[in-house]
């Protein structure tokens, strides 16, 4: 079976993890550390934060923010439900906005006019559809005289570049990103994610806020009384100053992520030259077409999903899907539009407003991509889709 996604895991990642579970800390302990240093370094970013999921770290993320409550905060119809959870997870109300046809990001020039009339809306969360990054340049100038904060939801995204060079992560135009490291995404910890930010106070609220809201660092202490003895630091105290969770990473997580961490680059590599040759066989197709209509190098390429008008056939995505099944092709719909879950629909969220989301989850269906699919995979993918449809 060739699934639409699927983990790398050579010989070095289980020596070092079984290394690790055999002999060593399992949580909280150096690799941790070691893990968020080099993250850090690889994006360009001051300050990582490893959290157990990256929906764990969404939540962290809008928490830290200190919204007023019933905060609207915008962000994709076209992505998966953690990406608004999140703001609901924090008594805030997610304001879903339009994606563009080209590129199934969140359309920032329907940002800017959502901005300008509705005062509430207090942050962005953009996501980075397939790893293609958002337009944050332009983002950027829409709020660049507005109080309105921007997480972006990486999850997509970790080893993708913006048109500046500079890697997403890095937060130059963010106050912070979250990456899922989830076995589907460019590389992984088995469940696992982590926030990026270059600002020193959310960095220690992250910490805190991972760890049960306790005091982290050179946290100062807040009780006097209970902290010390004649003067003198009592060795067992530490002090919970908010609330908060435990989204720890394990340090076994830990230890994959830094063996997965040295080969991201090749990870990265081989999906853009999957995607590559998706693009030239698709390029002349009567019946599919790439849904990011050009290839783009700056991408993670997470999905490779494809539009197909169903209508025009005489066949639908599910027999479509099941047929791929059949013969052996996994494939995956990514996504349900956020609002037509029934959970959103009972909050009363309708698609009124999200004409090309709509049309483009009727058409899409992503087809198999990972750094592991063969060149013999990928054509057998093209030419069952092709001789499918036809
Ligand atoms: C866009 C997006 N955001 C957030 C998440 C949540 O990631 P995790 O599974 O690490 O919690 C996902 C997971 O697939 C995702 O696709």
């Amino acid at each position: 079976m060739i699934p639409y996604s699927r983990q790398t895991i050579n010989l070095f990642d289980v020596l070092s993890v079984s290394k690790q579970l055999a002999f060593k800390s399992l949580t909280q302990g150096a690799k941790i550390e070691e893990f968020e240093a080099k993250i850090a370094a690889y994006v360009g970013a001051k300050y990582a934060v490893c959290v157990s999921s990256a929906t764990a770290g969404l939540h962290l993320a809008v928490i830290a923010l200190e919204l007023p409550l019933h905060s609207e905060i915008i962000t994709s119809p076209i992505s998966f439900v953690a990406s608004s959870n999140a703001i609901l997870y924090s008594g805030h109300r997610p304001n879903f906005i339009d994606i563009e046809r080209d590129t199934i990001n969140v359309d920032v020039s329907l940002i800017a006019q959502e901005i300008n009339s509705n005062q509430n809306v207090r942050a962005v969360i953009p996501v980075h559809f397939a790893g293609l990054p958002c337009n944050m340049l332009k983002l950027s100038e829409v709020l660049a005289t507005k109080e309105v904060k921007v997480i972006e939801d990486a999850a997509h995204a970790f080893g993708a570049t913006y048109p500046s060079g500079a890697k997403v992560g890095s937060c130059e135009h963010s106050d912070m990103t979250v990456f899922s490291f989830h076995p589907v995404k460019s590389m992984t910890t088995g469940e696992g994610g982590v926030i990026t930010t270059n600002s020193n106070e959310l960095y220690r609220k992250l910490l805190r806020l991972r760890s049960h809201g306790i005091n982290k660092l050179d946290d100062s202490f807040e009780s006097h009384l209970l902290c010390s003895t004649n003067g003198i630091t009592n060795p067992w105290y530490y002090e919970m100053q908010e609330l908060g969770y435990n989204y720890r990473l394990t340090e076994i997580q830990a230890t994959l992520g830094l063996s997965q961490l040295k080969r991201i680059n090749s990870f990265i590599k081989q999906r853009s030259d999957k995607a590559k040759l998706y693009r030239q066989y698709f390029a002349n197709s009567r019946f599919v077409r790439p849904a990011q209509s050009f290839d783009n190098e700056l991408s993670a390429n997470h999905i490779f999903p494809v539009r197909i008008k169903f209508t025009s056939f005489d066949t639908s995505r599910a027999k479509l899907m099941n047929s791929l099944k059949s013969r052996g092709i996994g494939s995956q719909v990514h996504y349900i539009p956020i609002p037509i879950h029934p959970f959103y629909q009972k909050l009363g969220y309708k698609m009124d407003n999200l004409p090309e989301s709509l049309s483009y989850y009727f058409e899409t269906l992503s087809i198999p991509l990972y750094p592991k699919l063969t060149r013999k995979q990928q054509i057998n993918v093209i030419q069952t889709i092709n001789s499918l449809l036809e």
